[in-house]
């Protein structure tokens, strides 16, 4: 048994100190050095048994390199295929953070079900029977997909060594454990070791690993941020656990893009994949109601008809409220007085609630002229033509700026027939749709003449 020892780490980078300090001298944060237990590895292979054999690497001039393009494994559901720009890459780890109950468990074992290849599922959070429940609602389809509940890597590397499986899952690296280190699961200095284990597993057999990883209260994935650096792509599922759709995000990816976004939506029988999003995103009604306006949006590269709806009322209370649900509170205020100031509604003595239909929340800027037209539908209660959608951002001095990708934006629109889209007069627009009237706005007071 090796002799107990402890060190001292940084949360925040996973730098470690003989000592303990109140800055770390790494990253610059104060207060994140904790004292963990860790005895030293005497050897720390994934496979203690084999020497592995290593070749020098030798500098290639960049001409010479084979460029053949990376292997790509199919994990047979189209969104989490197109987040990871193509399938997962041989020999790959891939983690997987988000809130808990956001479906992260659901996600990894319906792909770990969908697979034709042998797959190992190692959860350390929830039993053999527990898992199988959870398989029945999704419905299997796998006949090769193992369930193996484990938290001690040494003893899951001995069980990929009998079974030999093309895809491993992991749920979650908070609850691994590796002998080489004393500390409890979770903490720093298990997280990093269990992840070196895996990454040297994974690039020695060339098995894809995905990775399960807990969440702090701010949304960063739990362990040291050196983490998110040590694995190939780092993947945020993202959501309200109210509503039903859920977004998977790239933040990292070494082989593809980032842009791309991957909609499914829970159901009963586990995660649907939403290949129109749109569709779904604009709520079903009789008759056209006053303060709902349509916005064509884009979230990484997709384009997305989201539903805005506005209420404006006269204030019960000496203040006025305003509230907005998956929109900047900040930014309604800006755009409240610039309706006022500009436009000369008097918004001032009134309640403003705002609301995105869904239960997502919109960082796109060209979501503003659909706010305004919201609030201005409300305030005149009058509806607005329920073909009409907005692309556009509104500045502080009322004009209506131009948005990126409003091509995109319009061809989406029209797919969908809406029948008129308001952007910006100033957005350079080469393409001619028939089906859909381009209406250039370039004044906020334009906007108030064609709605009111
Ligand atoms: P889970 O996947 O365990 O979340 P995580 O691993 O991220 O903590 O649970 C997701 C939630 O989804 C859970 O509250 C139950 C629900 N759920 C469904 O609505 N339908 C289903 O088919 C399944 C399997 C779960
Ligand atoms: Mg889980």
């Amino acid at each position: 048994m090796a002799k107990l020892k402890s060190a001292f780490f940084c949360q925040n980078c996973g730098t470690q100190f003989a000592k303990w300090q109140g800055q770390c001298t790494a990253c610059k944060e104060w207060n994140t050095i904790v004292e963990e237990l860790v005895s030293k590895p005497d050897k720390n292979d994934w496979k203690a048994t084999t020497t592995v054999k290593t070749k020098n690497a030798k500098p290639l001039l960049i001409h010479e390199i084979d460029s053949a393009k990376e292997a790509r494994l199919d994990t047979f559901d189209a969104e989490f295929n197109r987040v990871l720009g193509g399938g997962l890459v041989p020999g790959s780890l891939t983690l997987l953070g988000g809130d808990p109950g956001i479906g992260k468990s659901t996600l990894c074992l319906q792909i770990a079900l969908k697979l034709p290849y042998k797959t190992l599922y190692v959860s350390g959070e929830e039993s053999q029977k527990q898992i199988k429940m959870r398989a029945e609602r999704i419905n299997p389809v796998n006949n090769t997909c193992f369930i193996l509940t484990e938290t001690k890597t040494q003893h899951i590397f001995k069980q990929i060594e009998a079974l030999e499986p093309d895809i491993v899952v992991i749920d979650s690296i908070q609850t691994l454990q590796s002998d080489y280190i004393e500390s409890s699961a979770g903490s720093i200095s298990q997280v990093k070791e269990c992840t070196t284990e895996l990454i040297k597993f994974a690039k020695e057999t060339n098995t894809p690993v995905i990775l399960i990883g807990h969440i702090t209260k701010d949304g960063n994935i739990a362990g040291p941020k050196i983490l998110e650096h040590m694995v190939d792509t780092v993947l945020h599922f993202e959501g309200d656990r109210n509503h039903v759709f859920r977004i998977l995000r790239a933040n990292k990816n070494r082989f593809g893009s980032t842009n791309e976004l991957g909609i499914y939506e829970m159901q009963g029988t586990g995660l649907r994949e939403v290949s129109n999003p749109s569709e779904l995103l604009i709520s079903e009604k009789d008759g056209e109601l006053s303060g709902n306006a349509i916005a064509a949006t884009l979230e990484g590269v997709r384009p997305l008809m989201i539903e805005v709806q506005a209420l404006v009322s006269t204030a019960v209370y000496g203040t006025p409220q305003r509230s907005a649900t998956g929109f900047n509170a900040k930014r309604l205020n800006m755009l409240l007085a610039v309706l006022e100031k500009r436009a000369g509604f008097r918004l001032g003595a009134k309640d403003v609630f705002l609301n995105i239909t869904g239960g997502i929340t919109v960082d796109d800027p060209a979501i503003d002229l659909a706010v305004v037209a919201a609030i201005l539908s409300s305030n005149e209660d009058e509806a607005l033509p329920s073909n009409y959608c907005f692309a556009a951002e509104v500045g502080l001095s009322g004009e209506i700026r131009p948005v990126q990708r409003v091509e995109q934006r319009i061809l989406e629109a029209e797919k969908l027939g809406f029948s008129t889209i308001f952007v910006s007069k100033y957005n350079k627009i080469s393409i001619k749709p028939k089906c859909i009237k381009i209406q250039l706005i370039s004044k906020i007071e334009d906007v108030v003449g064609f709605l009111v």
